[in-house]
């Protein structure tokens, strides 16, 4: 993941169309840069679309695939859209973009990517991951890849927010900041999902989180000085992180950001690799 895909490579054979279902900034320009940057051709959808007419998504991939269309960027509300698009469309590669509370692969191999860059090897290194960590799909993609590369993950979050430790048993799990932040090499924050809570489900409002589990000036500033902050974004100021944090250079926020381009650029050039290894046409 280091050696950075070069300003002239290509990504033949591909002609994908970028679903987004569901609001997106730093996922859908970052894909479309890197098709136009690899000079693949593509679409996106947005809204507007003959989804909200009824058609359903299946047909909605099928019209695009009669166009010559064979890969699909999919950011989806349902956890699982991506696996049911791939199954329904055998031939056509589906990328998760990200779906619902489930995973966001292309954001956890950039935040891998940047804390690569910035310590050299995940291997031994402990990332605390702070927020609403039961409905975000960042902290799982970033726990199988901070775990698959020999790192540890410890999430912190009030307690309403945090998840069954059966589905992830290599992390410690803890709602004490204060002293996650201590034992940490590394650490997220996420924003709180609210447009995916349940009726039911209880969640501090904003400045009683950014007061329990907020990465706030006074936190910061006992944290060890080479311990990073990053955010996947959208982040809210003065919530989960403090506005002089987040414009400080304590944060690799901004160099995630820039990651996210390059891992998308990666993941096309090797998608068009595995069509001409497999023998597929071009559109
Ligand atoms: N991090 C992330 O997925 O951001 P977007 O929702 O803006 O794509």
């Amino acid at each position: 993941m280091n050696s950075a895909v070069s300003r002239d490579q290509t990504a033949p054979g591909l002609s994908v169309a970028n679903l987004i279902l569901e609001p997106s900034s730093r996922t859908r320009c970052s894909f479309e840069l890197a098709e136009q940057r690899l000079q693949v051709e593509h679409l996106t959808i947005i809204e507007g679309s003959s989804i909200i007419k009824g058609e359903t998504l299946t047909d909605t991939a099928r019209t695009l695939a009669a166009m010559g269309v064979n890969t699909f960027v999919l950011r989806h509300p349902d956890v699982g859209a991506p696996e049911r698009l791939a199954s329904a469309m055998g031939g056509a590669h589906v990328v998760n973009a990200g779906d619902g509370a489930g995973e966001h692969p292309t954001q956890g191999l950039l935040d891998l990517l940047t804390l690569r860059r910035y310590w050299g090897s995940i291997e031994g290194r402990t990332v605390l991951i702070v927020g609403d960590i039961v409905h975000s799909r960042v902290a799982r993609s970033n726990y199988h890849g901070l775990t698959t590369l020999g790192g540890s993950v410890m999430f912190c979050g009030p307690e309403s927010l945090l998840p069954l430790p059966d589905e992830f048993p290599e992390a410690k799990i803890s709602s004490d900041l204060d002293a996650a932040l201590e034992r940490c090499d590394a650490v997220m924050a996420l924003r709180i999902q609210r447009e995916r809570l349940a009726h039911d489900e209880v969640c501090p409002d904003g400045e009683t989180f950014r007061r329990q589990y907020g990465l706030t000036v006074d936190r910061v500033t006992r944290l060890r000085s080479d311990v990073p902050i990053l955010h996947p974004g959208p982040f809210n100021r003065d919530v989960e992180v403090d506005s002089a944090v987040a414009d400080s250079d304590r944060t690799l926020i901004w160099s995630q950001v820039t990651a996210g381009v390059a891992i998308r650029m990666a993941l096309l050039v090797r998608l068009s690799e595995v069509r001409r290894e497999l023998g597929l046409a071009a559109p």
